[in-house]
């Protein structure tokens, strides 16, 4: 491939580079994105060498018609001189068999005729240079169809192969952007927004973080006691009208509200015990039960709403965590990180808040947030950092629509709050504050 593979790699000079640039007042992140230099003169140059063939064949196309032109009225000349030399070859004949009716007169006449015949010959030196002329441009022809192709091939493997690589550079570098402006610090929860009115006072709902958000599949669990009826909703818009759902029936019942989609499973707290349960949506199926040690269940440590609220699980850009507590702990709150495909605990923050004071939690990028209400004039209390593993007390309010709060979690791809909101579903938008990396 004559294409440069530098230019595949992010860093040099021939990369995509993505900018990123403070969010928009709507917390929005906002990338500005530069295709690199270097590839548009390559394909500068080749526009170039492109016009420069085509004025090629232009000019061959020319020469072509001149010769065809030239030879087509020499054929004509030809032909018109025809019975003249017809004429003169039977004279010649006669004469050769008996040269004795050769007459002076005879001798002029042939003569004269030969004469007119006279421009055949210039006639026929051009036909002579012509044939030349043919075979050269029958091989600039060769020899320009040749280099189109190789050319035609060229650019093929070029847009094929390359840009598919590049889109996917691009894609990774945008999702690095996301993440970088998302990693920032709470400053307001914007909104709400209504999204429907359904189901019971308490419940769940939520689109899975983890997927392409050409996938907008809304999952909803109206209730928090022995639930096993998951709606799955083929997008928002249906969610909103309450049409287009398939429903999926648990093999084991629900506690709380806590429950998150993660990359096509649902993840959720067992009935009565500390078990998580990892239910996969496209096989139906269980893959995992998992005790989750030591943590408090049925209602034992409950957000201040109650409703066996021990155990609430939570993805946020970083990966898949469970927000509980413990006797150990003293019923404040512990965050864990969790691994999605074993379920183990990978490692553990003890936060010093009290579990039972608090109203709801959510993740957002590493960084835990707690709510000191459910009920209306609640904001945002509290904040835990797993990356310092250091706290502080924050004072960020919310406008609280129905007054009851039974669940509030992050969905990171859309950077809203999913909140179930007294029999109400309600979006909020955060802002984010951030510093911004220009390298890398
Ligand atoms: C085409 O012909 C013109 C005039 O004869 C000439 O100036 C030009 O260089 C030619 N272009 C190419 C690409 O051969
Ligand atoms: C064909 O193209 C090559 C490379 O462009 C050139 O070296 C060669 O002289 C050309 N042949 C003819 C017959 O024009
Ligand atoms: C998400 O699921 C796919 C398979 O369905 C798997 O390949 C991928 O590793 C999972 N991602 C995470 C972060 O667990
Ligand atoms: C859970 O709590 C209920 C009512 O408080 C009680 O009847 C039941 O025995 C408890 N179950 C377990 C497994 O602790
Ligand atoms: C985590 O903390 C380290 C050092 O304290 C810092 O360099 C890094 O940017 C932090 N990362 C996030 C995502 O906050
Ligand atoms: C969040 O912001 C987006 C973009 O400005 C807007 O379209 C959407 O309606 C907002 N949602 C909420 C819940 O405010």
């Amino acid at each position: 491939h004559i294409y440069d593979h530098k230019g595949l790699y992010p860093g040099s000079e021939e990369a995509w580079q993505v900018y990123s640039t403070a969010s928009d007042p709507d917390g929005r992140c906002v990338c500005a994105v530069v295709a690199p230099a270097r590839n548009l003169c390559k394909r500068d140059h080749r526009g170039r060498q492109l016009s420069l063939l085509t004025q090629q064949v232009q000019n061959v196309s020319q020469s072509v018609e001149g010769v065809h032109l030239r030879t087509s009225r020499d054929l004509r000349h030809f032909r018109e001189s025809e019975p003249l030399l017809r004429g003169v070859d039977g004279r010649l004949h006669s004469y050769a068999s008996s040269p004795r009716t050769l007459t002076s007169k005879g001798l002029q006449e042939l003569k004269g005729q030969v004469t007119q015949l006279q421009p055949l010959l210039s006639t026929a030196d051009q036909y002579r240079s012509d044939v030349r002329t043919l075979a050269a441009l029958r091989g600039e022809l060769l020899n320009l169809s040749a280099v189109l192709t190789a050319m035609q091939e060229e650019v093929g493997a070029y847009d094929y192969e390359e840009l598919q690589r590049r889109v996917l550079l691009l894609e990774t570098r945008l999702h690095s952007c996301m993440n970088k402006l998302g990693c920032g610090r709470l400053t307001a929860v914007n909104g709400p927004i209504t999204v429907r009115a359904s189901g019971s006072r308490f419940g769940s709902w939520m689109t899975d973080a983890m997927i392409p958000s050409s996938d907008s599949r809304v999952w909803a669990m109206d209730g928090f006691y022995r639930g096993r009826r998951v709606l799955e909703y083929r997008t928002m818009a249906d969610f909103t009208k309450g049409q287009n759902f398939v429903q999926h029936l648990l093999p084991h019942a629900w506690a709380g509200t806590g429950h998150v989609v993660y990359n096509g499973s649902l993840y959720y707290n067992k009935h009565q015990s500390n078990i998580l349960v990892q239910y996969h949506f496209r096989s139906r199926s269980v893959l995992l039960q998992r005790s989750l040690s030591g943590a408090g269940y049925n209602n034992t440590f409950p957000y201040s709403w109650g409703g066996s609220s021990d155990i609430d699980l939570m993805a946020d850009e970083t990966g898949l965590w469970a927000v509980y507590t413990s006797i150990l702990n003293a019923g404040n709150i512990v965050v864990s990180r969790l691994c999605p495909r074993s379920l183990d605990i990978l490692r553990s923050w003890s936060t010093g808040f009290p579990k039972r004071s608090a109203g709801e939690a959510f993740m957002i990028c590493g960084v835990l947030y707690v709510t000191n209400s459910h009920l209306a004039g609640a904001k945002v209390h509290f904040a835990y950092n797993t990356n310092t593993s250091t706290y502080e007390y924050t004072d960020v309010p919310f406008h609280n629509l129905y007054s009851h709060i039974s669940m509030m979690d992050y969905n990171p791809r859309e950077r809203a709050l999913y909140t179930w909101n007294n029999g109400h579903q309600v979006l909020y938008n955060v802002t984010l504050f951030h510093v911004i990396r220009t390298d890398g």
